[in-house]
C-alpha cells in the first residue's frame, strides 16, 4: 500500500469509527422519500427548499427550524451549535427531518491546499483527490457535510477573479481534476460521516463573463457551450457529483437560475442527472435586476420551472411558493419533485441515521499526514518558468540568502481566496521555512514592501543593502489573496504596487535574483521575467507554501508543475487561451512596435493577426514548465493511420529523462482537426499523464483515441466526427511536439459526451 492509500485508509477508518452504516439501497431511499413526502404539508415541503446562512443558535433561527421553514444551513462551523440546531430539527419538528450543514470548503478547511488553479498546475488527479479527502475529513469533523466545490467553470480570461477557483482554461484538464475532487469529497460511500457531498458549480458558462468582469453577461453559441463549457459538468454528473449549483450569469439572455433548457432539458433529460440543484447566493432574486423577472414571485415561479431545488438566500420560495401553488401557477407535483432531491441527499448522506457530530472526535485538523500532503501538493504545483542556472541554490557557493518581497512572510495572503476558516498562525511562510533550512543567521530578511499593493519605497534601501550582502536574492512577489476570487477582478494584470521597481533595484546590485510569484491568477510578468535570473510561479499555495518552496528552491525536490493556463505578455491579450481558432491570416513576420520605421507604410508590418506591442501567443504556453532535468520525446506512433466508426487508435510515445536527476514530466496528448464544417481549434488537449523518471530512464505513455474524442458539436447539440485529416501530438506543452497524421475515413455521428 503506498503512502497515499495509507492516509486514505486512516481517514476512512476515522469516519467508520462513528458508525458502521452502509449506503441504503436506492430503492429503499426512494420509498422512504416518497413515504415522507406523502406525510408532509406544503409548508414543510417549502421549508426543505429553503437554505439560510447560519448565525449561531439564535432564537429567530431556532423558531424557523421548529416551524420546518429551513432545510439546510450554510456557514455554521461550530460543532456544538451544529448539534444544537440539528437537535431542533430532529427532535422538535413534526417529522424530524435533519438539516444539512454546508460550507464553501474550496481548497481545504483548516489545512489549506493550493487554490484550485494551483492544484490544476500539478496536473495530477491523485493530488487533487487526496486534498479533497483531507478537506472532507476536517470539515465533516465539525458537521459540514456539503461543500460548494468543485468549481469547473472554464476560464479563458485572467482578469476574472474567480479563475483562482477554477482548474483553468481547458475542459479535459478541468474534467479530470474535477472528477478527482468529487471522489475525494464523497469517497465511495457518501453515508460515512467523514464525507461531504460535492457540488459542481456554476452551471453554466460563468467563466465566460464578458471582459473578465464578475457576474457579467455571457454569449456562448450552443456548439461552443457543449464542446468547452459543459464538458466538465457532464463528466461530473456522470461521476456522481451529489449536487450542482446554477450560476449568477445569463447565457444568451437567460439567467441560469431560470434557464429551463440548461437545468431541465440538458442536465436532467439529456444527461439523466438525478442529484440536487441549489441556486447560487441570492441568484433567484437577482433575476429581477437582470431584467428577466418582474418581481420575486415571478422569479420563484421561473426558478421552480427551470428546476432549482434549493433557494439559497433569496427567500423567494418561502415568500411565494405557497401562493403560486394555491393559485395553480405551480403544481404541487413540481414542488414534490424538488423536495425529493433534497430528501434524497439527506438519506444518501446518512443524516437520518446519524444526524449529529461526534464532538469527542471533532476538530480533526492539521494531522501530520495532512500537512505532509499539503506540502507535496504545493511542491507539485509550483512551476519553474525560467532558470538560467541560478536554481537550485548551490549550497557550496551560497552562504547568505537575501529574502525580500511582500509575499515572503505573508501568512494570510499565501492561503489565497475562499478561505473562510483560516487560522493564519498555521501558515508556514517561505521566510520561516528558509530560516529553518539554512539557519536564521544565513537568511537576511528585508521585505522592501509591506504588502503587494504598497507604493512606498521607504523599505527599498534596506532591501538593496540585504541583497548586496547576500550571494543570492530570493524575491517573493505576487498578489494578495484579496486581489482574486469572487468579485475581485482586475483589468490590469501586472504586479501591483511598486514590486516591479523593487525588482529593478535588486537586479541593479548585480546579484542573481530569483523571483517567486505567489498569486491567484496568471499575472502579466513579461518585464519582470526578462529581468530575473529565475522565475518560479506558485499560485497561492496555502498552509505549507513555505516548506514546499524551500524544498524546490534548494533542489531537495524537483519542479513538476505545468501551466494550467496561458500566461499573457500583456493584460490586453486577454482572453487568451491555447485552444483558439486560426484566423485566415495567422501571425507571420511579426514586427513589434519599436521596430517599425518612421513613417512606415500602413501595410509594411504585414497584414497578419497579432498585436504590435504584444506580438502573438502566450509568454508561457499552456502545459509549459521546466525541471531540474531534461526530457526528450520520441515521435508519436499510432496503432493505425486511419480510424473508422467505432474504431480506436492507440497513440504511443516514449519519454526519456535525458538529464542527470530524477524528475516528473507531464506528457500531453493534443489533436487538431484540419478541415471541418465548423472550424476547429489549432490544438485541443485530449489526455495527459504525469510520469516520474530516473536519470536515463524511458517510459512509453499510451493514450487511446476514440471517435468521441475527435468529435465536436454542430447544429447545436449534434455530435459529429467529420472525415479528413487530423494531427496528433504527444508533447510537453501546447506549443511543442511533432505531429503524427490520423485520417478519419467515414462520417460518423457519435453519442454525445
Ligand atoms: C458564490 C458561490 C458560493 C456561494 C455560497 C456565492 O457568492 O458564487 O460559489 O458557493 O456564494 O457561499
Amino acid at each position: 500500500m503506498n503512502k497515499k492509500n495509507l492516509l486514505f485508509s486512516a481517514l476512512m477508518a476515522a469516519g467508520c469509527a462513528f458508525s458502521a452504516m452502509a449506503v441504503l439501497p436506492e430503492a429503499e431511499i426512494n420509498s422512504r422519500v416518497n413515504d415522507l413526502i406523502g406525510r408532509m404539508t406544503l409548508e414543510e415541503k417549502i421549508g426543505q427548499l429553503n437554505q439560510l446562512s447560519g448565525y449561531g443558535y439564535a432564537p429567530e433561527m431556532v423558531g424557523q427550524i421548529r416551524n420546518g421553514a429551513v432545510g439546510s444551513i450554510l456557514n455554521e462551523v461550530d460543532p456544538e451549535v451544529v448539534n444544537k440546531l440539528q437537535r431542533e430539527a430532529v427532535e422538535n419538528t413534526r417529522l424530524g427531518i435533519p438539516l444539512i450543514f454546508a460550507r464553501d470548503v474550496i481548497h481545504g478547511f483548516k489545512t489549506i491546499f493550493p487554490i484550485p488553479l494551483g492544484q490544476a498546475a500539478t496536473w495530477n488527479p491523485a493530488v487533487v483527490e487526496e486534498g479533497a479527502r483531507i478537506a472532507a475529513d476536517e470539515a465533516s469533523s465539525v458537521g459540514i457535510r456539503w461543500t460548494f466545490s468543485p468549481m469547473v467553470d472554464i476560464s479563458r480570461d485572467a482578469r476574472w477573479g474567480r479563475i483562482a477557483e477554477s482548474f483553468g482554461e481547458d475542459p479535459v484538464l478541468s474534467e479530470t481534476l474535477g472528477v478527482a475532487m468529487v471522489k475525494g469529497y464523497q469517497s465511495d460511500d457518501l453515508s460515512q460521516p467523514n464525507t461531504m457531498a460535492a457540488c459542481a458549480k456554476h452551471f453554466a458558462g460563468y467563466g465566460a463573463a464578458e471582459s473578465g468582469k464578475d457576474y457579467n453577461t455571457t454569449w456562448i453559441p450552443e456548439e461552443l457551450l457543449r464542446d468547452v463549457y459543459l464538458r466538465p459538468f457532464k463528466a461530473l454528473a456522470d461521476a456522481g457529483s451529489a449536487t450542482f449549483m446554477c450560476s449568477f450569469n445569463d447565457i444568451n439572455g437567460v439567467p441560469s437560475s431560470g434557464n429551463r433548457k440548461l437545468l431541465q432539458n440538458i442536465l436532467r433529460d439529456e444527461w439523466g442527472y438525478d442529484g440536487l440543484m441549489v441556486s447560487d447566493w441570492g441568484s433567484i432574486q437577482q433575476m429581477i435586476p437582470h431584467g428577466y423577472s418582474e418581481n420575486l414571485r415571478h422569479a420563484a415561479a421561473q426558478a421552480v420551472d427551470a428546476g432549482v431545488d434549493i433557494d439559497m438566500e433569496s427567500y423567494a420560495y418561502t415568500g411565494h411558493l405557497r401562493d403560486l401553488v394555491e393559485k395553480g401557477e405551480v403544481s404541487e407535483a413540481r414542488v414534490d419533485s424538488l423536495v425529493r432531491n433534497v430528501l434524497n441527499l439527506k438519506y444518501r448522506l446518512g443524516l437520518f441515521e446519524n444526524p449529529y457530530v461526534d464532538v469527542a472526535t471533532s476538530k480533526r485538523f492539521y494531522a501530520p499526514a495532512s500537512l505532509d500532503a499539503a506540502r507535496r501538493a504545493v511542491e507539485e504545483s509550483a512551476i519553474l518558468l525560467k532558470n538560467t542556472g541560478t536554481l537550485p541554490i548551490n549550497n557550496s557557493k551560497v552562504k547568505k540568502i537575501a529574502v525580500i518581497g511582500p509575499m515572503a512572510d505573508a501568512q494570510h495572503d499565501q492561503a489565497g481566496t475562499w478561505v473562510f476558516d483560516l487560522e493564519k498562525e498555521h501558515s508556514v511562510t517561505p521566510l520561516t521555512a528558509l530560516q529553518q533550512m539554512y539557519g536564521k543567521e544565513n537568511v537576511i530578511y528585508a521585505p522592501g514592501l509591506d504588502y503587494t499593493r504598497d507604493l512606498s519605497t521607504k523599505g527599498f534601501s534596506d532591501a538593496v543593502k540585504a541583497a548586496k550582502k547576500a550571494d543570492v536574492v530570493l524575491y517573493f512577489a505576487g498578489e494578495e489573496a484579496v486581489l482574486s476570487g469572487e468579485a475581485h477582478c482586475r483589468a490590469d494584470l501586472s504586479l501591483p504596487g511598486a514590486q516591479s521597481r523593487l525588482l529593478q533595484e535588486l537586479k541593479a546590485t548585480g546579484k542573481p535574483v530569483v523571483m517567486v510569484v505567489q498569486a491567484g491568477r496568471q499575472l502579466a510578468i513579461m518585464p519582470e521575467s526578462e529581468l530575473a535570473d529565475a522565475v518560479v510561479y506558485c499560485f497561492h499555495g496555502g498552509t505549507m507554501t513555505g516548506p514546499a518552496l524551500a524544498n524546490l528552491l534548494s533542489g531537495n525536490v524537483n519542479f513538476s508543475g505545468r501551466c494550467p493556463v496561458s500566461f499573457p505578455r500583456m493584460s490586453g491579450q486577454e482572453p487568451l487561451y491555447y485552444n483558439r481558432k486560426n484566423t485566415g491570416r495567422p501571425a507571420e513576420g511579426i514586427t513589434l512596435i519599436n521596430d517599425i520605421e518612421l513613417e512606415a507604410g500602413q501595410t509594411s508590418t504585414g497584414c497578419t493577426s497579432y498585436y504590435l506591442d504584444a506580438g502573438d501567443g502566450a509568454l508561457f504556453p499552456f502545459g509549459y514548465g521546466l525541471s531540474y532535468t531534461d526530457f526528450t520525446y520520441s515521435d508519436p506512433v499510432l496503432s493505425a493511420s486511419e480510424i473508422g466508426p467505432d474504431g480506436t487508435v492507440t497513440v504511443k510515445c516514449t519519454v526519456t529523462n535525458s538529464g542527470d536527476r530524477a524528475g516528473s514530466e507531464v506528457a500531453q496528448l493534443y489533436i487538431r482537426d484540419h478541415v471541418a464544417s465548423l472550424i476547429r481549434p489549432v490544438r485541443e488537449l485530449r489526455g495527459f499523464e504525469k510520469i516520474t523518471l530516473q536519470p536515463g530512464e524511458s517510459k512509453t505513455v499510451e493514450f487511446v483515441l476514440t471517435p468521441a474524442e475527435l468529435a465536436f458539436h454542430v447544429n447545436g447539440s449534434q455530435t459529429v466526427v467529420e472525415p479528413g485529416e487530423f494531427s496528433v501530438w504527444v508533447a510537453p506543452n501546447a506549443n511543442e511536439g511533432t505531429p503524427a497524421r490520423l485520417t478519419v475515413v467515414k462520417p460518423q455521428t457519435v453519442a454525445s459526451r
